[in-house]
């Protein structure tokens, strides 16, 4: 999945999922084949019904070879689960942990950013270019713990957090390689002031590596509970963000506002130098409370789209989706009620496609064959 495409086709797995995951998905999905074809590449979809609605008519909301379907593709674009007929750990726990868990998908990459056109509640947003590279693999997630004495006055529940060397070391690689590419420090969340196990793993894991392999990225370790307010008054002194998977979680949400809100902020979960394919997918859910109604945004999940097309080598059809998206973000018809529009979920994504065809038609050839 990384490096420059050797093929002209891109094999897409595409999984709408619950609630508003199809409608953004149905919407973000023609402006994706039309990027990666404007460079040449044909994107073959393979739809796949997976979610809530066929584990309630099927038993699973995945086919027992689910695993060997999705390694047949380049990749997957996932719109989001949770499904109201379900309880959302359910959701959860039967389709996208397991595609993380099973493709072992252990950087969970989720930029945020300021747009043109859509206003901001955070100050300064505009000059705010973060990222938060998430740990994708364990902390809480890993499903370690269990209920007993059930019901009774002596009942204990644990959810334990686990954190190893080796998932530490591998995403903070990663996360000081992007900073070093983007010009940027790390800034290390933890809570390691109280967790002195697992996050005391996390300081002396990610400050070693940081001296022995990249001191000349800026390293900056801070607590999360300062750093959830840090990113509504200061987020413009944020580079790369390294998190443990429900730090990572809770802050991307929190960075979202930055954005214009959860409609804004695309997310790709990867397995950097292995074969596994990546997943991509908004980082906001289902959406319960507009399901249906056609007002989704889309964008998120247009920008997951880009993010795909860039880890499968399609750096310039990636950086054009981009372009086109902040194109569109600036017109009444690109803007969904979200961000301050009176657009649906449909002509949003329109909008992103005749901004693409605009901008190609402008573009020069020899600029557009840049791969
Ligand atoms: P949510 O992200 O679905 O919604 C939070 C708020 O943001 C809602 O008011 C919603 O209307 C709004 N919103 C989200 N996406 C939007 C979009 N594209 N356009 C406009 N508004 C948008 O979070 P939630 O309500 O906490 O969770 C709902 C369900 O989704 C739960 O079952 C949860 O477990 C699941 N979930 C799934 C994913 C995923 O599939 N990756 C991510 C987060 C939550
Ligand atoms: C996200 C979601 C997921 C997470 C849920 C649906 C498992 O909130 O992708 O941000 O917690 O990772
Ligand atoms: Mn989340």
């Amino acid at each position: 999945m990384n490096g420059a495409r050797k093929s002209n086709t891109l094999k897409l797995a595409v999984i709408g999922g619950d609630g508003i995951g199809p409608e953004v998905v149905r919407a973000a999905l023609p402006a994706i084949i039309d990027a990666a074809a404007a460079y040449g590449v044909e994107v073959l979809v393979t739809e796949l019904d997976w979610g809530g609605d066929r584990l309630l008519a099927k038993g699973a909301a995945m086919p027992d070879d689910a695993i060997g379907i999705v390694r047949a593709h380049d990749a997957v674009l996932l719109g989001a689960v949770g499904h109201p007929g379900l309880s959302a750990d359910v959701s959860v726990w039967s389709l996208v942990l397991p595609l993380r868990k099973a493709l072992d998908l252990y950087v969970n990459l989720r930029p945020v950013r300021a747009w043109n056109g859509v206003e901001s509640v955070v100050r300064n947003a505009e000059l705010t270019d973060l990222v938060v590279v998430r740990e994708n693999t364990e902390g809480e997630y890993t499903g370690v713990g269990g209920r007993v004495h059930t019901g009774s006055v002596h009942e204990v529940a644990t959810d334990v957090a686990v954190h190893s060397r080796r998932a530490i070391t591998r995403v903070a690689r990663y996360a000081f390689d992007l900073a070093r590419a983007r010009g940027q420090g790390v800034t290390l969340v933890t809570k390691s002031n109280v967790s002195r196990h697992g996050y005391a793993l996390w300081d002396e894991v990610v400050e070693e590596l940081g001296v022995a392999e990249y001191g000349d990225v800026p390293l900056e370790k801070t607590f999360v509970d300062a750093m959830a307010a840090r990113l509504i008054q200061r987020p413009a002194s944020l580079g790369v963000l390294l998190c443990s998977n429900l730090f990572g979680d809770i802050l991307s949400d929190g960075a979202a506002p930055i954005a214009g809100g959860l409609g804004m902020v695309p997310s790709a979960n990867l397995a950097p130098d292995t074969d596994s394919p990546g997943v991509f997918e908004p980082v906001h859910g289902s959406a319960p409370d507009i399901a249906g109604k056609g007002i989704a945004n889309p964008m998120a999940c247009v920008l997951s789209g880009a993010m795909l097309l860039r880890a499968n080598g399609l750096d310039a059809a990636a950086s054009l989706l981009e372009e086109a998206v902040g194109v569109a973000v600036q017109t009444d018809e690109g803007r969904t009620p979200d961000i301050g529009g009176r657009s649906t979920t449909a002509s949003a994504g329109e909008t992103v496609r005749a901004a693409l065809a605009s901008a190609q038609s402008r573009a020069p050839r020899t600029e557009r064959l840049r791969l």
